[in-house]
């Protein structure tokens, strides 16, 4: 199978590459392979598996719907299902967005949903501009991947996203932070900037694909003042951060941080495709069909999101990604101290990221260490070779990342931890061995 599909599927396939495996089974945090291995999933369908494979309350809610006759398609026409997914979406809502928000069904991927939030403030606002963050990561088609970083567009502004461990200006901490946040206000207030007014702001309070980096709250809360100060829509894209992932249901809510605009996708759908934009009633001022696509309306999705959503809820199932997420980063912490290849151990609840550099490299004038892409493939492979699945990401594909399901117990975060503590030990030897030195 893994060769047929290395010569059928397209040269752009991504994770097929680094994990070649063929899952057959899954539950919970474990999948089991072709091969008959096993393998603790530290990838969760990038960040979507917010209980984990099959688990018991989502295929019940997907039975149930089955085996009730219930249409499986409707476009975006009301149905109980779609009901009751929107009531329990709503009670989940920061409150101050819940009571006054309107719903749009977006195609089922996140990227679309980015397209519909942009559109909605641009129609409300009437103008084109958008102001996005440095390492941003919000999809694949047109619209989206302008506000990604990376992107040549010229109706985008790009501004600093802060960050410590990397920071702009060199400082980071919360003086960096606060220098980020002067810069963006600069920009939107110097009418020589070349950032006109835009139609909006967004960014991801937490950057996922950009390497784990969790802004900080009191950032967060500046960029909410800027935005209202000069009537700027702001959007916040919590379709990786959003369900409990970070400690709270919403990330937004560590801040206290109420946007105009949430994009929601992944984990909303209890593993199946759907994606949302909430808003601001006022910002309603789109023509009917502004933003259409036939697959609004996926059923199933609806109702294996919503048994999701309840069950985070019911559950307190963020509070206790917010502990344990702690008590790994610490874990990890404690690795990197006898591991200079480990650069920063950073995150927020069950999205964690570790960095890894060469620290032989270190020019006497940088604040960081380059960064060891080579040593973190490695890394990811010796992982998969000890059962355990785990992602890459940041700028320069040289953080993994642990995006392990929600219901994670104490003893399966052990495990993984110890998993990947012997990969780290063996991707280290590997380098070693090498004759010339740490890949580059
Ligand atoms: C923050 C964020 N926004 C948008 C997207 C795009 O979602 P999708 O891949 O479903 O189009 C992603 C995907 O990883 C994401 O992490």
């Amino acid at each position: 199978m893994l060769r047929r599909q290395a010569q059928r599927e397209s040269a752009a396939r991504t994770y097929a590459r680094s994990l070649p495996i063929v899952p057959v089974r899954a539950r919970g945090l474990t999948i089991e392979g072709a091969d008959g291995r096993r393998y603790l999933d530290c990838l969760s369908g990038a960040g979507t598996l917010a209980l984990g494979h099959n688990h018991p309350v989502v295929l019940e809610a997907i039975r149930k719907v089955l085996d009730s006759g219930a249409p499986l398609h409707v476009l975006d026409l009301a149905t109980p299902v779609k009901d009751a997914f929107t009531t329990e979406l709503f009670a989940t809502l920061p409150a101050g967005l819940a009571d006054d928000a309107r719903i749009q069904f977006c195609g089922p991927a996140g990227t679309d949903a980015v397209e519909a939030a942009l559109k909605l403030v641009r129609t409300a606002t009437g103008r084109t501009g958008v102001v996005a963050f440095s390492g941003a990561y919000h999809g694949m088609t047109a619209g989206a991947l302008d506000v990604s970083g990376g992107a040549t567009d010229v109706r985008v502004a790009r501004l600093p996203y802060p960050q410590d461990y990397r920071c702009p200006f060199g400082i980071g901490g919360e003086r960096g932070a606060e220098l980020a946040a002067r810069w963006t206000e600069t920009a939107l207030d110097d009418p020589k900037s070349g950032v006109p007014a835009p139609a909006g702001m967004i960014l991801e309070p937490v950057q996922g694909e950009g390497g784990v980096i969790p802004a900080p709250d009191g950032w967060l809360r500046r960029m909410r003042e800027i935005t209202a100060a000069r009537s700027i829509p702001l959007i916040a894209d919590e379709v990786q951060t959003g369900v409990g992932r970070t400690g709270t249901f919403w990330a937004v809510e560590h801040s206290g941080v109420v946007p105009d605009v949430m994009v929601l996708s992944k984990a909303i759908g209890g593993s199946l495709p759907l994606a949302v934009v909430v808003y601001r009633s006022e910002l309603d001022a789109w023509e009917p069909g502004a933003h259409a696509g036939t697959f609004r309306g996926n059923q199933l999705a609806m109702a294996a999101g919503a048994a999701t959503l309840a069950y985070v809820r019911e559950n307190g199932l963020a509070a206790r990604a917010g502990t344990l997420g702690t008590r790994m980063l610490g874990r990890l912490q404690g690795l990197a101290a006898a591991h200079p290849c480990i650069g920063d151990v950073r995150g927020r609840g069950l999205m964690i990221g570790v960095e890894l550099v060469d620290p032989e490299a270190q020019g006497p004038d940088d604040l960081a260490p380059p960064p060891d892409p080579a040593l973190a493939t490695t890394v990811q492979r010796q992982c998969l070779d000890r059962g355990l699945i785990v992602e890459l990401g940041g700028r320069h594909n040289a953080v993994v990342r642990l995006l392990p399901p929600l219901t994670l117990t104490d003893e399966q975060a052990a495990a993984v931890l110890d998993r990947f503590a012997d990969a780290l030990a063996a991707a280290e030897r590997v380098h070693r061995a090498r004759p010339s030195g740490p890949a580059r």
